[in-house]
């Protein structure tokens, strides 16, 4: 059955409902799918043949949330290669911050699992909190294109 490792940032918990709601979808959409709060290196390897779905806050300016920040400087300084992963991101933020550090946390991760030759299962989702009350309307739809395309 397929995995699917969902990798969290959050500084005030939003973020992290949002994943949880994510989760619960995948299960009863019949994946093996598990949420990770302090996730590490290891953690992330487990999928490489897999799935993951980074769903990241955005904090300071335009700053990965410190939760999730070990993860991306360990993938960043040891640059696995990940052809076999395929991707998600759901990014969450405010267009208030300004066009740069808008969902820049979401961003630098794209980026970075791209450079890392894993394959986005579909486009990056960003969440602008100040035009979205209930983030979960956004996330819904965009996890069923997702589960769509996976695996
Ligand atoms: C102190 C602070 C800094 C923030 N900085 C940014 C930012 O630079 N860019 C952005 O897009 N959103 C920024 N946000 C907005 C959050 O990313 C957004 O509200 C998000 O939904 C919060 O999710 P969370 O509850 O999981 O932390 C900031 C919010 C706070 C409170």
């Amino acid at each position: 059955m397929a995995k699917v490792g969902v990798f969290v940032g959050s500084v005030f918990g939003g973020a992290e409902e949002v994943a949880q709601e994510v989760v619960e979808q995948l299960i009863s959409s019949g994946y093996i799918a598990q949420m990770y709060l302090e996730p590490q290196l290891d953690d992330f390897l487990e999928y490489r043949n897999d799935a993951a779905l980074v769903i990241t806050s955005t904090t300071g300016q335009g700053e990965i949330p410190d939760n999730l920040m070990p993860l991306y400087l360990a993938l960043n300084d040891q640059f696995p290669q990940l052809p076999k992963l395929g991707y998600g991101v759901i990014s969450m933020g405010d267009s208030s911050y300004g066009e740069d550090r808008y969902c820049g946390a979401g961003r630098q991760f794209d980026q970075l699992l791209q450079q890392l030759q894993a394959k986005p299962v579909t486009e990056r989702l960003d969440i602008d909190a100040s035009v979205n009350f209930d983030a979960l309307d956004k996330a819904i739809p965009w996890l069923a294109g997702f589960i769509k395309e996976v695996i």
